[in-house]
């Protein structure tokens, strides 16, 4: 997070010619593979995440299963390839702690009880990553879970704001993130704008950190449209069931 003189802002724009309020392009497509109960593929950026979600289902080994609410797992993992210096493959110590902040998120939102004694499984395979994969991958995840079907109270949308070349700025770039001063990946419920998940990487005056949280929820809201917008559009390709017509012959209809 220390910025070794490298220059993170061009005629008053940043590296990839956003404002400080904007975000990069972000695309989502639920309902993408066959075999998960639900599933989302997210663009963002140069992020390329794939989300699958399996449940819910019998909770197995069973002593882990709750006879009050639904086991919730979540598994964020890099694929070797999905960055700059090939990522071991398997589990390190970034990939438990991102997985356990966003399990306990989406446990704010998914109706656990309303499962007992059952497993929800949400894996997340980050296949290219630009900074901000945490982000991506929660949004992806929560609407693979609501293309499963599994009730939701709300959506949870996230994104990071933070602090780079001395400015406040909106969903760190890769160069921000590493060079910046700081980065606040946040998660909000977006129709009570409940924070459910908050983390803080760097420093910031009280001033800084309040604008940073306000642009990071106004983030989350943009994103919030684009996670509906991916919903409506995968539930419309769903076809109604075909309905019984009854129609009446007349006799003199039939040939004879
Ligand atoms: O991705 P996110 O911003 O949520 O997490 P981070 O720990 O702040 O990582 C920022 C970025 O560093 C990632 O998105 C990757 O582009 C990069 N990174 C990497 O190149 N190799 C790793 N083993 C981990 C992260």
């Amino acid at each position: 997070m220390k910025n070794p003189g490298i220059e993170l802002f061009k005629d008053g724009k940043r590296l990839d010619g956003r404002k400080v309020d904007e975000l990069r392009p972000i695309k989502i497509e639920a309902g993408v593979l066959e075999r998960a109960d639900g599933s989302a593929y997210l663009e963002w950026g140069a992020n390329k995440v794939l989300v699958a979600v399996y449940g819910p289902k019998e909770c197995l080994p069973r002593h882990l299963s709750d006879p009050y609410k639904a086991v919730l797992t979540y598994r964020y993992n890099m694929a070797p390839f999905s960055v700059d210096d090939r990522k071991r493959p398997g589990p390190d110590r970034r990939s438990t702690e991102i997985s356990k902040i966003s399990a306990e998120a989406l446990e704010k939102v998914v109706l656990l009880e309303q499962f007992p004694n059952s497993m929800i499984k949400v894996f997340c395979e980050v296949l290219q990553a630009d900074a901000g994969t945490r982000c991506a991958s929660l949004t992806a995840a929560s609407v693979a879970l609501a293309d499963a079907g599994i009730p939701m109270r709300d959506l949870v949308a996230s994104c990071a704001a933070g602090k780079a070349g001395g400015e406040v700025i909106l969903d760190l770039g890769k160069k921000e993130d590493n060079f910046g001063e700081a980065d606040v990946p946040i998660a909000i419920t977006p129709h009570d704008e409940e924070i459910v998940l908050f983390q803080m990487d760097g420093a910031l005056s009280k001033e800084e950190f309040q604008k940073a949280v306000s642009l990071a929820k106004q983030g989350c809201k943009t994103i919030h449209e684009i996670q509906k917008a991916a919903l409506k559009k995968r539930f419309e390709q769903v076809k109604p069931p075909i309905k019984a017509v009854k129609t009446e012959i007349k006799k003199s209809e039939v040939s004879k």
